[in-house]
């Protein structure tokens, strides 16, 4: 079983993703870490919380990281995530803390004790990954490889030019795309397709299970606001992707390209400048994620969703 940290901002899709992890077979989940992003640093806490009371999880350690990006103001989604990050069901209230030791330093301390490598999936701004590499370099040599949802060679949502999570803290994204690490970049061009429809919506409703009753609201807030704004026909589950691909490798199709982060742009902050065709002849970094077999992934989603009615 692969071993893997989530680094989240809860949010929907977060939250979709803990829950893909945590059906899995395939990935042992040893924490949860959680970053401001989609909402401040209090609400993504409450909100993982909130998830893992509902998923009956609260044996897992949770961490409260960065309540705001390395240099730069922080800048929250309402419009997406509503005004607690997960609008448009009640969440159970927490029935866990979440444990007394700063998002950072778990990440360190695990990865320092760990027997075998880790998989880290950022699903959120990466302010907490960005400092863990500086604090403590020495935990390089821990991480399997990091399987990112942010930016895109060609989408963007936040500006005409940038992805949210790495237009929330483009500083701390350069760190972490000039780690030298092994990276695989989940970006928009392949989770915006990653999307369950409204009709898939209604099919989880009739589940009417404990965990499905919950979700299929949350779902609905979600595709509605990306319905809104950007005239999708439903929820693009942008983080759960990232989790995909970790559980089952190749549901993404990957070119391996040197990407850099834009930190100075005027118009294009936090803009993931791809190479797509070698001009630069800088060495390829990062796997960037190009295509994506939706319907395998959507199995998985609705598959993690009905084990999760069950337990
Ligand atoms: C990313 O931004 C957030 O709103 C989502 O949770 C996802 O991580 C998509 O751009
Ligand atoms: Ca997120």
């Amino acid at each position: 079983m692969k071993k893997i940290i989530i680094d989240c901002d809860p949010g929907h899709d977060d939250m979709m993703a803990i829950m893909l992890a945590y059906a899995s077979d395939k990935v042992e989940l040893l924490g949860i870490t959680t970053v401001a992003g989609n909402q401040t640093g209090e609400k993504t806490f409450l909100n993982a919380l909130k998830v893992l009371t509902l998923l009956k999880a609260g044996g897992l350690p949770v961490a409260r990281g960065f309540d705001r990006p390395l240099t730069r103001e922080l800048t929250v989604a309402p419009e997406i995530h509503g005004v607690s990050g997960l609008d448009g069901a009640n969440l159970p209230e927490p029935e866990i803390n979440g444990i007394d030791e700063h998002a950072v330093d778990f990440i360190i301390r695990t990865l320092m004790q760990a027997a075998e490598p880790i998989i880290l999936i950022p699903t959120g701004p990466l302010t907490n990954i960005g400092v863990a590499l500086l604090k403590e370099p020495r935990i390089k040599k821990n991480i399997e490889r990091i399987v990112l949802m942010g930016g895109a060679v060609y989408d963007s949502n936040i500006t005409p030019a940038a992805e949210f999570n790495i237009y929330v803290d483009p500083e701390a994204a350069a760190i972490v795309f000039e780690s030298g690490l092994p990276i695989t970049m989940v970006g928009l061009d392949v989770t915006n397709k990653a999307m369950l429809t409204f009709k898939d919506i209604n099919e989880i409703e009739k589940l009417a299970g404990p965990v499905s009753s919950v979700v299929a609201p949350l779902l609905r807030f979600f595709a509605r606001a990306n319905s809104d704004i950007f005239n999708f026909q439903g929820a693009p589950l942008h983080d759960a992707l990232a989790v995909a691909e970790v559980i089952r490798p190749g549901i993404v199709k990957t070119s391996r390209l040197h990407v850099a982060v834009e930190t100075a742009g005027r118009f294009t902050r936090g803009r993931t400048v791809t190479d797509v065709y070698g001009i630069t002849n800088l060495k390829p970094n990062v796997d960037v994620a190009l295509e994506v077999d939706v319907p395998r992934f959507k199995e998985m989603m609705i598959g993690a969703i009905r084990e999760l009615d069950k337990r």
